[in-house]
């Protein structure tokens, strides 16, 4: 995969967490990248922390067809990564008609002007944290049953099957990534979706990280850059024999080893606070992550105790 270019992409949600990472990522490899994003929850600001500031932005909201049409024809992508969504799950809950306008029609706009600018490949983006029944195999393989819990859930597999819908009708060449917990770098401290940064802030702050429950659920925490190497490794795959493929560290960590983990690579001894647990919250949640490192190619993935360091690292210049 080094050295391998892809000549120009746009990523949507590109200024979001995990989709500024990668735009990041493909400015230093030498791609014209324009990004769609509403700027609704990502900022301009993450761009230019990764690198990817020299991205066209597009301020745009996928669930508007017409536009978005216009502005992949003129661009003339060769791969494009979609990652914009709506990605709150409480959210997606109350309002399940928003959560759905984005997240599945959105989604059905961005794979109809792909196909009609006829791009070489598109690699969308699932969750595993959310798609599969209660009670399956863990580690997860992208084969178990699906049955999401929530809504968010629900909108992310509906476009899964519009992406393959689009694969047998229009012969639009699409994968699905199906990420774990990501965290890392430019993810929002305060917001709801990271319990890493969420974790690191308090501990910094001198402040016990809380855990809703017994603190045993557990997690596949996958760092935001291996997210984004297997975005590309996605979209250079010359004949990736999957359609789907789970991305995360393929390690099943318990939200209260986590809280431990950040307060020894602090060199604190604050004990977290555990406060009634949440409920549906799902139990055990790791992915089987073999078939994607076969498939794709994918390095291993960052040590996670090396990702702490990181996202705290990340933190502490936020402060
Ligand atoms: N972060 C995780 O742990 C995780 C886990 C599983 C899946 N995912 C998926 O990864 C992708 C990226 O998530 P993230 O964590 O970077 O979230 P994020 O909220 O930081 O990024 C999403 C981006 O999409 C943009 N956006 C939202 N609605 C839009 C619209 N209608 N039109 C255009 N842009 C819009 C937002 O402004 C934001 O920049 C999403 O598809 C999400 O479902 C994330």
């Amino acid at each position: 995969m080094d050295g391998a270019v892809i000549p120009r992409a746009v990523v949507t949600g590109g200024a979001g967490f995990v989709g500024s990472t990668l735009v990041g990522e493909l400015v230093r490899r030498g791609t014209r990248v324009l990004v769609v994003d509403d700027l609704s929850r990502g900022s301009v600001a993450n761009l230019h922390r990764t690198g990817g500031g020299s991205a066209e932005l597009l301020r745009h909201d996928i669930r508007d067809r017409g536009p978005l049409k216009t502005a992949f024809a003129a661009f003339e992508p060769d791969v494009v990564f979609h990652l914009a969504a709506q990605i709150d799950v409480r959210f997606s809950m109350s309002e399940p008609f928003q959560d759905a306008g984005v997240n599945v029609l959105g989604s059905i706009n961005v794979f109809g002007a792909a196909t009609a600018t006829g791009v070489r490949r598109v690699v969308n983006t699932s969750t595993g944290g959310a798609v599969y029944s209660v009670g399956v195999r863990v580690p997860t393989p992208e084969t178990a049953p699906t049955a999401p819990e929530s809504a968010y859930g629900t909108s992310k597999l509906a476009a899964e099957s519009y992406a393959e819908w689009f694969r047998r009708a229009e012969g639009l060449d699409v994968l699905t990534l199906r990420y774990g917990n990501v965290y890392g770098p430019g993810q929002d401290p305060r917001g709801e979706a990271g319990v890493v940064g969420i974790f690191c802030a308090r501990l910094l702050a001198g402040e016990r990280p809380v855990i809703f429950g017994d603190g045993a659920q557990t997690r596949d925490f996958v760092h935001v850059r291996d997210a984004a190497a297997a975005n590309l490794a996605a979209a250079l795959a010359p004949a990736p024999r999957h359609r789907v493929n789970n991305i995360g560290s393929g390690r099943e960590t318990s939200v209260r080893d986590l809280a431990d983990r950040i307060a020894a690579v602090l060199g604190s001894d604050l004990a977290p606070e555990f406060v009634a647990g949440r409920p549906g919250e799902v139990r055990r949640s790791c992915l089987d992550v073999r078939r994607a490192r076969a498939d794709l190619g994918l390095a291993a993935p960052l040590p996670l105790d090396e990702g702490l360091a990181d996202t705290l690292g990340w933190i502490r210049t936020l402060r």
